[in-house]
Parts: C-alpha cells; structure tokens; sequence
C-alpha cells in the first residue's frame, strides 16, 4: 500500500475484520456512512414533511453534483437513479428504433444488465448487433468500429469489462460513432472511482454506472450522464412528475419536460440510498482518482507478478494502460477456491467464462493481496482439496 493511503483504513471498519478484495463487486462501507444515514433518519424525524424542500426532492441531482468532478464533467450533468438497468432503459425510451437507423451495436463482455435491456429491445424494432471477444478478456477495438455505421443509433458499450478488466477505447468508439450520426452510451460502473474519467472532454453522448463497488457508496445509487446538447430535445418515455418542468403545478395531460438534467428523472427518489453513496464520493473526491489509480496500477503489477511466481493464470490485460482495478485468475476449480478463500475470511469472487475476480482499492496493503494469492496456491497444493475436487466435475 502507498503509505499517503495508509490512514485511511481506519475509516473501513470491516478491514478489520477481513482480507477485502472485493471493489469490484462491493466496496467497504465507509465508518461515516453511519453518520450520514442518521442524518436522513433525523431529517424525517425532526422535520417530517419539510425534508422534501430541505433536501430529499433536490438530491437526484445534489448527489450527482458531488460525482461530476470523478466523471470529469460540470455541476448539473448527473442525476441519480436506481441502478444501470434504469438508467439505460430511460436513455432508450428516448428513441425510436425505425429503420433505417435502429441498429444497437454492444459486445458479449458487456454486463447482463446492459445485454437484457438491448436485447428486449429488438421488440421494439431495435436491429441488435453484438460482436464477440475471441479471447474472453477483450474485444477487438477495430471489429467494434467496424460494426458501427450509418444505419447505428446506440453504441451502449463498458469501459471497464466486468469479467476481465479490460478498458475498451472509449474515445475511439466515441469518435467513429459521431462519424457516423450514432450515439454512445458508456457503462462506467468498473472505471468510475478507480480509473480516471473525462467524459466531457471525451465526447460520449450518455455515460452509467452506480455506487456499489469503487465509489463505495453503496446500493440503490445508481447515476446517469447527458451530454448538454442533449438535455432540451430527448423525450424520455420513461417518466414522472420529478421530471416535468413544474412538478408542483401537478399538470392534467402530457409532461412538459424540464428543460435541464431533471427531464431525465421520473418518480420519487430512493433518499437513503443517496445519503449512503455521498460518503462514498466524497472520499474518492478527496483523495482524487488519479492517485487512486497510480496506486492501483502498482498493487494490480504486483499481483499479476506475484500470481506469474506462483504458477496462477492471469485472465486479466498484463498491459497496464489496459487493465481497470481487478485482477481476474483461471483457476482450476475457481468456484470452490473462492468459496474456500471465503471461509478464510479472504472476499472475491467468481464469474462463470472468467475466474477469480481480486482488486485492489486504495485500502488494500500490499501483504493483503500477497496473502490472498498465497493462499490460492496453497489450497490448490493442498491433497485432500485436490483429491476431493478430482472426484467432482469441474465447475
Ligand atoms: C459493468 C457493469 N455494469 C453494470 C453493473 C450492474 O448493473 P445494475 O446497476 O443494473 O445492477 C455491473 C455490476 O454489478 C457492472 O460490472
């Protein structure tokens, strides 16, 4: 561990408890997020109604405030929703999926959530073009390019791929779709936090994520970006009073849309939800995510050495400038080593077609992770675990 890092693992109380190697699933939860979800309760309790006007009704977009400076874009680009899924569902009810521009092209790394929605899109006329990895841990930059052309209108596509860590060309997909007139919708949930983003300067049309896993702000906080040129004419089929130009006239008939970054709402908030994830952003903010980042990429070279020592297979880009904050490891038997790391206290996971999924956040010390791939070769070494698995089937 950089050692500027050092004091804040006191402020994660459960690093005390266990060897957390698991960001990119679900971040520690930071000792302030306690404090942060007695003031919501306060709130309520004290002020009952007056809450809404003292701060609920307002924080879709306050919380996306306190996120603009990580996403590398201005105050008022952000608002917050549930999760990915709901926020890439909203950006396609803005559309039409009519021929001759409906085609949706996305790779078979992209997260489930993003492939379900696209896909039920095809019902609604979207011509859906996926292009595959060859290797499972990326895709080919120029075959995504390729598959973009006139006829495209999205390009929902993730910087970070969940299963390998791999970080797609974002400015390049960006660039050839604008090219074209198609639209990019970038999932940022493995990047945001751990690896430095610029989205205005980048161009992308719509950019997701959420809070779970390196933000550590927890669940229910997921947030949406729209380029500004977008934010007066897209009319979201997916809707709500919270994004109606005046709410609180409760207007009989069709929605007139606010005309800024609160057209892309719909209901009410989930509030608590967004108490818990400012913690979360605001110690990423402080310490910056290119200090975050440079550290990561240290712990994640080590890792890869370390595993290379010890004979473990690497499923992860060994080219830094490649590769987000995880380290992912064909294991024999993963699904039961992780479940056997587990029980030793040791948090990771597992992915069916990846691996063994380690990452390493500011956090982490150093010995955390030299510890954690020791003990992957020390169960695979161990006879009885061997034997037993041998009369299993693989998982
Ligand atoms: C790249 C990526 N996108 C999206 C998600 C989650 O989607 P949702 O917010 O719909 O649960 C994950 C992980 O949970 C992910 O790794």
């Amino acid at each position: 561990m950089n050692s500027s890092f050092a004091h804040w693992r006191k402020e994660f109380p459960i690093l005390e408890r266990c060897t957390h190697l698991i960001s990119h699933s679900l971040g520690a939860m930071p000792r302030s997020t306690f404090d942060r979800l007695h003031d919501y309760a306060e709130l309520w309790n004290f002020r009952g109604i007056r809450a809404w006007s003292e701060g609920w009704w307002d924080k879709p977009l306050t919380t996306g405030d306190l996120l603009a400076p990580i996403l590398g874009v201005a105050p008022g680009s952000v608002v917050m929703h549930q999760n990915v899924s709901v926020a890439i569902a909203l950006i396609y009810s803005c559309f039409e999926f009519e021929a001759p521009r409906n085609k949706l092209v996305y790779t078979d790394m992209n997260f489930p959530s993003v492939m379900y929605v696209s896909e039920a899109h095809r019902r609604a006329g979207a011509n859906v073009v996926m292009v595959p990895s060859h290797d499972g841990i990326g895709v080919d930059t120029e075959a995504i390019l390729a598959a973009i052309d006139e006829r495209t209108l999205l390009v929902p596509i993730s910087h970070v791929l969940f299963r390998s860590a791999f970080i797609q060309d974002a400015q390049a997909i960006t660039r050839r779709a604008h090219e074209v007139g198609a639209m990019v919708v970038l999932d940022c949930y493995q990047s945001a936090g751990t690896v430095p983003l610029h989205l205005e300067e980048w161009g992308v049309d719509f950019a997701v994520g959420g809070s779970v896993k390196w933000l550590i702000g927890g669940p229910g906080a997921g947030w949406l970006y729209v380029r500004k040129d977008h934010r007066t004419n897209l009319e979201p089929r997916i809707t709500g009073w919270a994004a109606h130009e005046h709410p609180f006239e409760f207007e009989v008939g069709p929605i007139h849309y606010a005309n800024d970054m609160r057209r892309f709402l719909h209901g009410s908030p989930g509030v608590p939800a967004l108490y818990a994830a400012e913690t979360g952003y605001k110690i990423v903010a402080e310490i910056g995510v290119d200090a975050i980042r440079a550290n990561s990429v240290r712990q994640t070279e080590r890792m890869i050495a370390k595993a290379d020592d010890l004979g473990l297979v690497v499923k992860s880009p060994r080219d830094s400038t490649k590769r987000g904050g995880t380290i992912v490891l064909d294991v024999p038997f993963g699904k039961a080593v992780t479940q056997e790391l587990n029980r030793r206290e040791i948090l990771c996971d597992f992915r069916p077609g990846a691996g063994v999924r380690m990452s390493a956040h500011f956090y982490n010390t150093d010995e955390e992770l030299d510890r954690a791939l020791d003990a992957i070769r020390s169960i695979l070494d161990t006879k009885a675990y061997a034997a037993h698995m041998n009369a299993k089937t693989a998982y």
